[in-house]
């Protein structure tokens, strides 16, 4: 047997060299991929992890086996490298992929906290030091930016994505790609490949089931669903992966239209598209597939090159060859796609890369990484309610009770790499700022789903203490991220019991909330005097949270996604459509209008809502014209002041309205933002430019450009509160 040596596969031939000198089982065990299970002996019935002999996959498969799922630790990296490329005649490493969300072992706020921080610096550096310590630990791929839009909050993966806004979603999604992979991943060893997900449209799954069913119009899925998609792809993204739902009656994983045609075909996109976890066989349960080899001929067909955790391809695929269903040049096309990016890795001369477990003590979780992850997590942060009582003095008596008190549950789904035990408390953070730590009386109240009645009676009696409660509330993680569907999206009930409880004492009650969704707030809005939404703040969270809290910072994030009044109106979004009847009516009783007889029809809290400890007063917007033509964009002028005592963070928002296009359009599109820092009494002069590009869209033909006619611009602070100015696309 010819053996190269460890890590000169390619040595001097060319790629498509290597690949016609492989055989064609040796070809298909590139597009496996091993999960750590694996290598720990573990055995789980149908799933790639081992004994493969119950799977009928031999020994050689595997030391050609292509990738492997969720290994991380220089070491470890270093070990299963070597010993495969030991195993494998040609020489060709192992592509270790992972789930590195939010970061590495540093912990970032969830993805949707970074979403309302508006700052594409802070979410690139965020991606960029995430990068930098998996690449330490040996990982070459990460399974992110996940970049599915989101409206429905009971979906657990809301946690994970950025948010209801397609302009946003893509801004971040470049800013993520760019902060992964930067600009040379062949010269930059600090580095990982991206892998943008879940194509496509996962975030729409019916009623907010996970998995559920996804049908929506090509126009919806084009305007509202893939740009994030495309801008991860045109800033380079190097891998995509499908989603589990199906698109237009067809499961995305079998998808020739979404996968062959739309994305390799329209996008030219030419990188490697893997499956979501056992998303090939599923086509068996979604119907349309009858067994596990025509589960593996259309996911290949459809564009598939690694499949994911199941076995239709090791099994199959080779046969499915031989019987002539099946060309291998598919084979070679998606063997390819997996050799050019572990050549670009540089992994044929250096099949380890980055992985160094000396270094690796030094950076993962070293102070300069915490210190962008407190940055980050006080910008997240989003202050949805404060009646004059935050930023609380250091010198107040204060009552810090609930399960999140004391809790490490602050990292949020997808933080395996991270520790709960090396997170900072909101206690041990309040502890550090508060004048004296003996005026922190600290309580647990109850636990997340259940309690006591000691529990409660303990903070009950702290609270009696004290001059003013704070109260650490939430969800734990696992009730948010993949299959953690919610139908009541309240806070549990043994938490709103002790917000009822504590309300008796009429003192001033302050809310901090841990969790990974908006929430129907029943039960709390009106019950606290101010509430700090700070989702699942990562590594830093008490630091970051007791410094917004005591007033060393001021909170500025913004939602990104609208708070409901109640569950029952979900989906509810900003930028949806106008119905032909009127949207709400002063009295509920009034029929035939469209709105609810019982709730209202408006969210709690709108998308881009928050409050700072400061007040910005707006000026009278101007616009340069009234007439915009292709040639010549509009300039809208709006003067902001900082029209209170603290300095702090406005994020300006630009929305439009086209009111008569081909199609019926959203009733207010984000187009733009500007953040802006003023001292108090500080006044700052914004123009924004409105042009012709920005007003193009989806047609019935689906032909992506403007009509002629009336628009509304939108400036404010909020998708809410604006002023509003009229002009005209004249062509
Ligand atoms: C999730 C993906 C993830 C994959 C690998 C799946 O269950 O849907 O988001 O990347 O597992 O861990």
């Amino acid at each position: 047997m010819d053996r190269t040596a460890p890590g000169q596969g390619a040595g001097t031939r060319s790629l498509p060299e290597l690949i016609a000198s492989m055989t064609l089982e040796e070809k298909v065990a590139q597009l496996i991929q091993l999960a750590v299970p694996f290598y720990e002996g573990a055995a789980e019935a149908g799933q790639i992890t081992g004994p493969m002999e119950s799977l009928g996959i031999s020994q050689e498969t595997v030391h050609h086996s292509g990738s492997v799922l969720g290994m991380a630790g220089a070491q470890e990296v270093i070990n299963v490298q070597t010993a495969h490329l030991q195993a494998n005649r040609h020489g060709i490493p192992l592509l270790m992929m992972a789930d590195i969300v939010h970061g590495f072992k540093t912990i970032f706020p969830v993805p949707l906290a970074i979403g309302c921080s508006w700052d594409m610096e802070l979410a690139e550096r965020s991606a960029q030091i995430a990068a930098k310590e998996a690449a330490v630990s040996g990982v070459h791929v990460t399974y992110a930016p996940m970049v599915d839009l989101v409206r429905d909050p009971r979906w657990g993966r809301v946690v994970e994505s950025t948010g209801e806004d397609p302009y946003l979603n893509a801004l971040y999604a470049r800013a993520f790609v760019r902060g992964f992979q930067g600009d040379d991943l062949a010269s930059d060893m600090d580095r990982v490949a991206a892998c943008v997900k879940h194509f496509a449209a996962y975030g729409a799954a019916e009623a907010g089931r996970d998995y559920n069913t996804v049908d929506l119009s090509e126009r919806q899925l084009r305007e509202f669903y893939l740009p994030a998609y495309k801008a991860a792809l045109d800033e380079g993204c190097e891998m995509v992966m499908t989603a589990f739902n199906t698109v237009d009656g067809i499961p995305a994983t079998g998808n020739v239209a979404l996968m062959r045609k739309l994305l390799r075909e329209e996008w030219g996109f030419d990188g490697i598209l893997i499956s979501d976890w056992g998303a090939v066989k599923e086509l068996i349960n979604h119907g349309i597939a009858e067994d596990e080899s025509e589960a593996a001929l259309k996911a290949l067909k459809a564009g598939v090159d690694i499949e994911m955790m199941t076995a239709c391809y090791v099994k199959h695929l080779a046969e499915l060859v031989e019987r002539g269903e099946v060309e291998e040049e598919l084979i070679d096309e998606a063997v390819l796609r997996i050799l050019t990016l572990k050549q670009k890795l540089g992994l044929f001369e250096n099949p380890f890369r980055a992985a160094d477990p000396i270094k690796e003590q030094e950076v993962v979780f070293c102070e300069e990484h915490r210190a962008a992850s407190r940055e980050l997590a006080m910008r997240s942060c989003v202050l949805l309610k404060n009646e004059g009582i935050l930023p609380l003095p250091r010198e107040s008596k204060t009552a810090l009770i609930g399960p999140f008190a004391q809790s490490g549950d602050v990292l949020g789904p997808w933080s395996w790499t991270g520790s709960r035990d090396d997170a900072v408390t909101l206690a041990e953070g309040m502890q550090r700022l508060a004048g004296d730590p003996a005026l922190l009386l600290v309580a647990e109240g109850c636990g997340i789903e259940s309690g006591t009645a000691e529990q409660l009676q303990a903070a009950y009696e702290a609270a009696q203490a004290a001059d003013v409660i704070v109260l650490a509330l939430g969800e734990h993680s696992d009730m948010n991220g993949e299959a953690a569907s919610r139908a009541d999206i309240r806070l549990p009930q043994v938490q709103l019991e002790l917000v009822r409880k504590l309300k008796e004492l009429n003192k001033p009650i302050v809310a901090v909330l841990f969790n990974g969704r908006p929430l129907d707030l029943h039960g709390l809005f009106d019950e606290a005097d101010a509430i700090l939404e700070a989702w699942y703040p990562g590594s830093e969270a008490g630091h970051a949270v007791a410094s917004l809290l005591y007033g060393e910072a001021n909170p500025s994030g913004r939602l990104t996604m609208s708070f409901p009044y109640h569950v029952g109106q979900v989906p509810v979004y900003y930028n949806a459509f106008n119905t032909g009847r009127p949207q709400g009516a002063p009295d509920a009783q009034v029929r035939y209008v469209s709105q609810y007889l019982d709730i209202p029809n408006e969210p709690l809290l709108p998308f881009g809502y928050g409050l700072s400890y400061t007040t910005f007063a707006y000026g009278e917007p101007v616009l340069s014209a009234e007439v915009l033509t292709v040639e010549k964009p509009i300039l809208l002028k709006v003067a902001i002041t900082n029209s209170g005592a603290y300095a702090g963070e406005e994020t300006v928002q630009l929305y439009v309205r086209d009111h008569a296009g081909e199609v019926v359009r959203p009733v207010k599109e984000l187009k733009d933002f500007r953040k802006v820092w003023l001292a108090p009494g500080e006044s700052a002069e914004l123009e924004f430019t409105i042009s012709e590009e920005q007003l193009r869209y989806y047609h019935s033909d689906l032909s992506y450009s403007s009509d002629a006619g009336a628009f509304t611009v939108f400036v404010g602070c909020n998708s809410r509160d604006h002023a509003a100015l009229s002009f005209r696309l004249v062509k």
